[in-house]
């Protein structure tokens, strides 16, 4: 069973169609790379799974349930975890309060295992947390709320190589302990590295839909699927 099931959507903004027809899946333990250029896209798909912004047609299954026709905290409650672009934590709090504020029975032992540098910065305001930390927060913050599928957005933005690699290897972790993730990135190659299935977008449409491993190889593919020569395309 999928975790998440995107079946031929499409979404307009200001009255243009921004995306044209995206199916995708992502299967549980496994990480979903979505790749493409700036505009081509991304964040306006993400925005349409988890309901901030409305579809104007296809389906959207979490654990094979139809959740297109629910509000985006019915969709997060039925575990459509969303990190959104931009890593906003609550400043004047604590890490440790940060995350107690995202779900109050929760455990936070799991959270500081996968980033135990947060553990040791746990009484420190978020606000004065590095731009990585404030990353990693955002991201334990969703897990807390023990989503069916996470998908993140651009989460390396403005962050140093180092901090990238970090962050890259805590998804892997999370997919290799079950999680279904979907991963949003401008960052190719590293991306690649810890994925298991790659969709490239470009002006809405999916170019490629195949193992990360074939994009990882050739550079000439990934070349061709940015710069838009549709004879790249796979799908
Ligand atoms: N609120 C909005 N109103 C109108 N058009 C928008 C809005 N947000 C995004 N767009 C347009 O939708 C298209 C896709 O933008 P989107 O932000 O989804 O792309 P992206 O792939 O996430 O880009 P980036 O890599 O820069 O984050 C762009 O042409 C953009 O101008
Ligand atoms: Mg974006």
């Amino acid at each position: 069973m999928s975790a998440l099931r995107v079946a031929d959507v499409h979404i307009n903004r200001a009255g243009l169609p921004v995306i044209r027809g995206v199916s995708l899946v992502v299967e549980p333990g496994s990480v979903s790379v979505l790749l493409g250029t700036n505009g081509s896209g991304k964040t306006t798909l993400l925005e349409g799974l988890s309901g901030i912004t409305p579809i104007a047609g296809g389906a959207i299954e979490l654990h094979c349930e139809a959740i297109h026709g629910l509000r985006p905290g019915l969709r997060a409650r039925k575990g459509l975890a969303h990190v959104e672009q931009g890593r906003t934590v609550f400043r004047t709090l604590t890490t440790d309060e940060n995350l107690r504020a995202a779900s109050r029975e929760a455990d936070l032992a799991a959270a500081y295992a996968l980033f135990p540098e947060l553990e040791r910065r746990k009484d420190v305001r978020a606000g004065l947390l590095s731009g990585g930390e404030q990353q990693m927060l955002v991201i334990a913050r969703a897990l807390l709320t023990r989503p069916k599928t996470i998908m993140i957005d651009e989460m390396s933005a403005g962050l140093a190589p180092v901090i990238v690699g970090r962050l890259m290897s805590a998804v892997r972790r999370l997919a290799e302990q079950g999680q279904a993730v979907l991963l949003v990135e401008q960052f190719a190659a590293l991306a690649l590295s810890i994925g298991d299935r790659a969709y490239v977008l470009r002006r809405g449409r999916l170019v490629y839909d195949g193992p990360c491993a074939a994009l990882a190889q050739s550079h000439d593919l990934l070349h061709r699927l940015y710069l838009g020569d549709s004879s790249a395309s796979q799908t």
